[in-house]
């Protein structure tokens, strides 16, 4: 069957090797992908967010079904878009479906009161909160005042991966409550904020893929957010990945099952919200109990370049048997081996960055157990590669430990030269 994926970063390069490798796949098209995603398929020159040019594409090159990579085009619809284009006028008989949530069921990774009031109605546990707007502001200022230290404002809609502040003093909260709502700090994302208890702990994230009525775990990854050594300074999409976590088995992961998975997609059955497609459980581990920080309606990135290499199963298959509803049926088979993933970032990001520089030193794998993955990557109208992004590779790595994997990949990293490239050296640092 023919693919269109959708996005251009490490993730979606990650997903386009993975789909690649099934027998089942017969042409491969990414849009608009980069120079990684090229040596795969067919890159095609559109956004993520032109859906009358996906429509287009699956007309045209008979595709079989869109992944989507990002949370742009799934919050914005586009499962809900292609479904009526092919009532309208059909994609033909290949067409099985969009590998994405409706626009309904996308509120749970698109509004964070959303989410909130989900776990509430179906008890899965997550930080308590409240919700405020411009129309309870004093109520609001006057809740942060009484709230326990550290207090997390959260926007309640999209901001990139920005929208979350943890703040240390309630001096610091009152100037974040009120550049968020009155001064419109995420714009309309920021227009209602959520107020949120802080739980402290380790967090892991949980990939399972559900057609809405049950679901197969498919993987798990620790993501490494801060641009710093041990968790320090600013906040970035994911500096490097690791796969697995030590405690994301056994007992507490039959708890994330019992409490959190299970919970989460018998609640989608019957609030009736359609869904077909990744969940992604942001947890954290407080004192052994696992509890929801966040949904996310698609694959993360960095995790990714972690759990897909880490997947044994054909992956079309497993995407192709959920569309026609026989998920139930499908097995899911891991890689015993540990992977680990260092991303390789311009200089300046999170912050400004430039883009343009050229690339080299880019590792050459011996074998499958070292993966490159491009993420901010373009070609220069001479032909070679440059950067083209803040994340700009992900080295990923297959070992007999997460630390002989990190190790590895630390290595891969250390190879790839360009003006201003940084990379963090600890990653998987607990686990070594
Ligand atoms: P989110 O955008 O919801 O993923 O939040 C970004 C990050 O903020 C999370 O990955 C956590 O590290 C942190 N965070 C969010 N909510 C909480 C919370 N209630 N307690 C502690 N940390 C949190
Ligand atoms: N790495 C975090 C995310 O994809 O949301």
């Amino acid at each position: 069957m023919n693919i269109l994926v959708l996005g251009s970063g490490g993730r979606e390069h990650a997903l386009a090797w993975k789909l690649a490798q099934s027998p089942l796949c017969t042409r491969l098209f990414i849009a608009p992908g980069n120079p990684g995603t090229a040596q795969l398929g067919q890159n095609l020159p559109f956004g993520v967010n032109d859906f009358a040019a996906v429509e287009a594409a699956v007309r045209s090159h008979s595709v079989a079904m869109v992944v989507v990579g990002p949370e742009d085009p799934i919050v914005n619809g586009i499962w809900d878009y292609m479904e009526a284009a092919h009532l309208r006028s059909s994609f033909g008989p290949q067409w099985l479906g969009t590998i994405g949530p409706s626009a309904q069921a996308a509120q749970l990774e698109g509004s964070k009161a959303f989410s909130k009031k989900f776990m509430q109605r179906h008890r899965i546990p997550t930080a308590g909160y409240a919700e405020f707007t411009a129309d309870n502001y004093d109520a609001g200022q006057a809740y942060l005042a009484s709230h326990a230290l550290p207090i997390v404002l959260k926007a309640d809609g999209l901001a990139a991966g920005k929208g979350v502040v943890i703040c240390q003093s309630h001096q610091e909260a009152e100037t974040v409550f009120a550049d968020m709502i009155l001064s419109k700090q995420f714009g309309d994302a920021s227009s209602r904020v959520v107020v949120e208890q802080f739980l402290d702990g380790v967090e892991v994230s949980v990939f399972a893929l559900t057609d809405g009525k049950t679901y197969k775990i498919v993987g798990h990854a620790k993501d490494y957010k801060r641009i710093g050594l041990g968790d320090t300074g600013l906040n970035t999409g994911g500096m490097g990945c690791v796969s697995p976590v030590p405690f994301a088995q056994g007992a507490f992961m039959q708890k994330v099952i019992d409490r959190i998975v299970e919970p989460t997609i018998n609640g989608l059955a019957t609030d009736g919200l359609v869904y077909k497609g990744w969940v992604f459980f942001g947890l954290i581990n407080v004192g052994g109990e696992p509890m929801v920080i966040e949904y996310n309606c698609r694959l993360g990135d960095p995790e990714t370049e972690v759990v897909l290499p880490r997947l044994q199963s054909d992956l079309v298959q497993l995407l192709a048997e959920m569309l026609r509803g026989n998920l139930m049926h499908c097995t899911v088979e891991t890689d015993e081996r540990a992977a680990a993933t260092v991303v390789v970032v311009s200089g300046g990001y999170p912050g400004v960055y430039p883009k343009g520089i050229p690339i080299t030193g880019l590792p050459i794998p011996q074998d499958q157990s070292a993966i490159v993955f491009h993420a901010g990557t373009s070609t220069s109208a001479q032909g070679r590669l440059q950067t083209n992004g803040g994340r700009v590779l992900a080295l990923t790595a297959l070992g007999h430990s997460v630390a002989h994997a990190a190790q590895v990949s630390k290595a891969l990293a250390a190879q790839v030269q360009f003006e201003g490239a940084y990379f963090r050296t600890d990653i998987g640092y607990e686990f070594s």
